[in-house]
């Protein structure tokens, strides 16, 4: 569970991180990462559809769609190849890919040529959590690998390193365990950095020992807050409220990250997969695709092509929302916008609450007086909340609104 006792410490880590990525540099010692993730990344992955089916075929067929769907050009520019890409390492240690991929330079050259990036997948650990061939004691070889491929995206993914590593060497010590783990993503991070090659760095190792605190400082550019998503009401739902309180940790160049989106997958209901679009946007979430975008449904093209609600999770404030409050079965979350703009969002949790109960919306516990004006992002049309709105929805739905001249007490 999560420990929020040493926030001074991650006070302290936070500014200094703040203070350093504005000291001034000149243009040729910048570091990599201030220039990518300024908002968050948005692309798709592997993951969450195929898993360890995924082929050097499957990954070329997501990029056409991307760009045929107009995905790309509603943002999604990040085509990330997950686990099970991993062959052996020769005799020098160069780690090659296996049969499902036999060519990666090809590949990503592919990927390029359609104006998108690409990503890879690897573990700090000996093994990955599918068992392919890790970074573990390579980690410079590694980085140099994918900066000769064109790599443009490295997702970090602890597995073995906790058994086979931390708890190995360190058995009875779990402070000892986690600075194991803070030096393993630092390394890699040094790694990636003395490519010279922009590369998004991202972590997942599901949140332990607090990563938001120390994620930043040592080259997180987005970090998964979470145990593994799956596509299923409850498990999202989970999420989601775990997400709560981590908001002052996210910003551009750093985020957390509730994992991958899970759209158009399993059996969520229309009204769920918006809900999760929109909430991940309220979080300024990664907007990670996880679909079969060949097989990809109107509807489900719809949600993730919205603009308006893109436009939430990429705002340049990059300020993530948080939860107002909740009552009863419905929550009422805010988001901060550039030029003073506001988001909220109201859901419905309950799996059976009917219109004979409206919830009545409570604009001062958002910090708002007085009738506000907005517009209503999955309909497109406006809407006047005043305050004690009744409002009516639907199970796992949500009503998402922007507003552009929030009304405040004195304003
Ligand atoms: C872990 C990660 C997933 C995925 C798999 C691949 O479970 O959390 O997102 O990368 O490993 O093996």
């Amino acid at each position: 569970m999560r420990i929020f006792a040493s926030l001074s410490i991650a006070a302290l880590a936070l500014a200094s991180f703040t203070a350093a990525s504005q000291t001034p540099l000149a243009p040729k010692a910048r570091p990599a990462k201030a220039t990518v993730a300024l908002t968050p990344p948005m692309g798709w992955n592997s993951w969450n559809y195929f898993a360890e089916r995924v082929s050097d075929k499957d990954i070329r067929s997501a990029a056409d769609q991307l760009v045929s769907s107009g995905m790309r050009d509603a943002g999604y520019v990040y085509v990330n190849i997950d686990d099970t890409w991993e062959g052996e390492r020769d005799a020098s240690g160069v780690l090659h890919s296996n049969a499902k991929f036999p060519d990666m330079k090809a590949l990503a050259d592919y990927v390029h040529s359609k104006g998108l990036k690409i990503g890879i997948y690897s573990s700090p650990g000996p093994k990955t959590c599918g068992g392919y061939e890790g970074s573990y004691n390579h980690e410079t070889q590694d980085a140099q690998l994918y900066a000769s491929w064109g790599i443009d995206y490295l997702k970090y993914d602890a597995c073995s390193f906790i058994q086979q590593v931390m708890e190995k060497k360190a058995p009875n010590d779990k402070a000892e365990q986690m600075r194991m783990m803070r030096a393993a993503y630092a390394k890699m991070d040094q790694a990636l950095k003395a490519t010279g090659r922009p590369i998004v760095y991202s972590f997942c190792q599901y949140g332990m020992d607090s990563v938001w605190e120390w994620g930043p400082s040592a080259g997180a550019n987005l970090w998964r807050t979470t145990g593994d998503i799956s596509p299923h009401w409850d498990r999202m739902y989970v999420i989601l409220n775990e997400q709560a309180g981590l908001e002052k940790y996210a910003g551009p160049g750093h985020w957390n990250d509730p994992d991958m989106l899970e759209v158009g997958n399993g059996k969520l209901s229309l009204a769920e997969n918006r809900l999760h679009f929109s909430m991940w946007a309220m979080l300024a979430a990664p907007l990670l695709a996880g679909n079969d975008l060949p097989d990809m449904k109107p509807e489900i093209k719809a949600i993730l092509t919205n603009r308006d609600v893109i436009a939430i999770d990429q705002d340049p404030l990059g300020k993530q929302g948080s939860r107002a409050y909740s009552d009863g079965e419905v929550e009422v979350w805010t988001r901060h916008l550039a030029h003073g703009a506001m988001a909220i969002a109201v859901i419905n949790a309950g799996d059976n609450r009917y219109s004979t109960h409206p919830f009545h919306l409570n604009l001062r516990k958002l910090g708002l007086t007085g009738p506000q004006t907005g517009k209503d992002l999955w309909t497109g049309k406006t809407v006047k909340l005043s305050d004690n709105e009744p409002l009516e929805l639907a199970s796992h739905d949500v009503l998402l609104v922007r507003i552009n001249a929030p009304k405040a007490p004195g304003k």
